[in-house]
C-alpha cells in the first residue's frame, strides 16, 4: 500500500500517520522529520535545510526529491509506505511519479486532511513534540499524562522552533500557495480522498480507515 497525506501545517499528518503505519505495518516517511533529524545531527543536509525551515519556507525541490528517491529505494519500503508532507509542490509530485514508475509501484490513495486556518494556528502554537520518539502532543487537545513528559517513551517534550507565532503564519501562507495546484494534479488522476481533519483525532482516524478499506464516505 502506497499512501500520500496532503495537509497544511498542523493538519494532523504526523498524528494520523503514526497510527496508520502501526496498524498496516508500512513505513512512515516524513520529509519534515528527516530534515529535523539532519538538523539535530548537524549534517550538511541539516545545515542547508535549517535556513529554509526556520523561515517557514520550503526546502528546494532538488534537495527534497533527492532524499525521497534515496529512501524509497530501500528494501524495507517494499511493504508499503505513507508519505507525510511529500510531495508538497507539483514538481515534487511529478518526480514522485517517476520514482514510483522506476520501482514499478503506484499510489493507492492521496488523502487530503482539510482543516481551517484558524484551527491550524491553534494546533501549531500549542503543539509539543517528544525529543526522543517524535510523538506529537497538544497542551489542550492532546495533553500528556504528565506535563512535559512523553506518554510513550518518557522523553522530554519540546516546542518546535518553527511553531513560534511568527513562523506559523509564514508556513501557512507558503503551503497554501502550493496546495491547490497539488490537489488539482491528483484530482485529474482521480486519487484525492478528502477527510474532515477538523474532527477529533479518533474520528479523523476512522475516516481515514474508511478510505483505506474502500468504504464510501
Ligand atoms: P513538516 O514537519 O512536515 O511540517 P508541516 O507540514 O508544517 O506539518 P506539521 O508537522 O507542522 O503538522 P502535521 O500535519 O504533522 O500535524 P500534527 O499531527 O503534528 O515540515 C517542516 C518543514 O520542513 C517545512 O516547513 C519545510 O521547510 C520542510 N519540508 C518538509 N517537507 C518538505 C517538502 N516536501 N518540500 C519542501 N520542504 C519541506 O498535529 C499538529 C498539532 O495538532 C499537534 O499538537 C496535535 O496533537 C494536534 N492535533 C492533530 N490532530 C488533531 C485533531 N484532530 N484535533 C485536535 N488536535 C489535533
Ligand atoms: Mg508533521
Ligand atoms: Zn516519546
Amino acid at each position: 500500500m502506497q499512501i500520500v497525506f496532503i495537509g497544511l501545517p498542523g493538519a494532523g499528518k504526523g498524528t494520523q500517520a503514526a497510527r496508520i503505519v502501526e496498524e498496516y505495518g508500512i513505513r512512515h516517511l516524513s520529509t519534515g522529520d528527516m530534515f529535523r533529524a539532519a538538523v539535530a545531527e548537524g549534517t550538511p543536509l541539516g545545515l542547508k535545510a535549517k535556513t529554509f525551515m526556520d523561515q517557514g519556507q520550503l526546502v528546494p525541490d532538488d534537495v527534497t526529491i533527492g532524499i525521497v528517491r534515496e529512501t524509497l529505494a530501500k528494501p524495507e519500503y517494499r511493504k508499503g509506505f505513507l508519505l507525510d508532507g511529500f510531495p508538497r509542490t507539483v514538481p515534487q509530485a511529478e518526480a514522485l511519479d517517476d520514482i514510483l514508475a522506476s520501482l514499478s509501484l503506484a499510489l493507492d490513495h492521496v488523502i487530503y486532511l482539510e482543516v481551517s486556518r484558524e484551527t491550524l494556528v491553534e494546533r501549531l502554537t500549542g503543539r509539543r513534540v517528544c525529543r526522543k520518539c517524535g510523538a506529537s502532543y497538544h497542551v489542550a487537545f492532546r495533553p500528556p499524562a504528565r506535563a512535559g513528559v512523553c506518554d510513550l517513551c518518557g522523553g522530554e517534550l519540546y516546542q518546535r522552533s518553527d511553531d513560534s507565532a511568527e513562523t506559523v503564519g509564514k508556513r501557512l501562507d507558503v503551503n497554501l500557495r502550493q496546495v491547490d495546484a497539488l490537489l488539482d494534479y491528483y484530482e485529474t488522476k482521480g486519487l484525492v480522498r478528502r477527510v474532515n481533519g477538523e474532527a477529533p483525532i479518533d474520528e479523523v482516524y476512522r475516516q481515514i480507515q474508511d478510505v483505506l478499506r474502500g468504504r464510501p464516505q
